[in-house]
């Protein structure tokens, strides 16, 4: 427990995506997250959907607190993390019919966010679902001032970090055959977006 990190706002925000996740993977059996960060989202998330096989992943630097929570507390269900860089993604020896990301559109840079598309373009099977959680612009607009000065000061630290354009994602979904199916408006002027990858599309691991 001791080398256990703890993200509070994880802990804060973990009861209103489950209550999404149940429902939008209740028909999937394997979870990619990516960028699990503390690993505390994936321990508690296989926990609480145990007919999911989910696979945290994360940058080096985060891999040893991620297993040091599945030493802690983590089930049968969740796996050993993946070192992912979704910029450099490994060859993948399965599929998955859920890809589920949270807080790391804003703080990978742009090329990135393009990377974990294309990345969910390869990695699911037709039909799977990708879930995005984090605050997101819209039109050019923030839908907060919150959010407006969240933004700025993550580009105070870093140029490449921001809040991303709702109709960017869209562009990215689109180029890897995914349609939204669902928004879902969440606390703290986060929200969560739901695509589908086409059935019909080409899978490539
Ligand atoms: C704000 S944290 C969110 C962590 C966790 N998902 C949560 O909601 O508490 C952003 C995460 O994105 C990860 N990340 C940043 N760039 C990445 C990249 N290129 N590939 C994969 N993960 C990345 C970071 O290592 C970090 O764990």
């Amino acid at each position: 427990m001791a080398s256990c990190p703890h993200s509070p706002a994880s802990e804060r925000n973990r009861e209103p995506i489950l209550a999404v996740l149940r429902n939008e993977f209740s028909d999937c059996k394997a979870v990619l997250e990516v960028g699990s960060g503390s690993g505390q989202h994936a321990v508690w998330f296989a926990a609480e959907l145990p007919w999911l096989r989910w696979q945290p992943s994360d940058l080096a630097e985060n891999l040893a607190g991620i297993n040091a929570w599945i030493d802690y507390a983590g089930g049968e269900n969740v796996m050993r993390p993946l070192l992912l860089d979704v910029r450099q993604p490994p060859r993948f020896g399965q599929q998955y019919d859920a890809l589920f990301s949270a807080n790391t559109a804003h703080i990978m840079g742009i090329d990135g966010v393009e990377a974990m598309f294309d990345l969910a373009g390869r990695v699911l099977t037709p039909g799977g679902i990708l879930c995005l959680y984090g605050p997101i612009r819209e039109g050019g607009e923030f839908d907060t001032d919150s959010n407006r000065r969240f933004d700025q000061s993550l580009r105070m630290q870093d140029a490449n970090m921001g809040l991303r354009d709702l109709e960017v994602l869209e562009q990215f979904a689109g180029a890897n055959h995914m349609t939204r199916l669902r928004r879902y408006a969440m606390p703290a002027n986060n929200q969560i977006l739901i695509w589908r990858k086409a059935a019909g599309s080409t899978e490539v691991s």
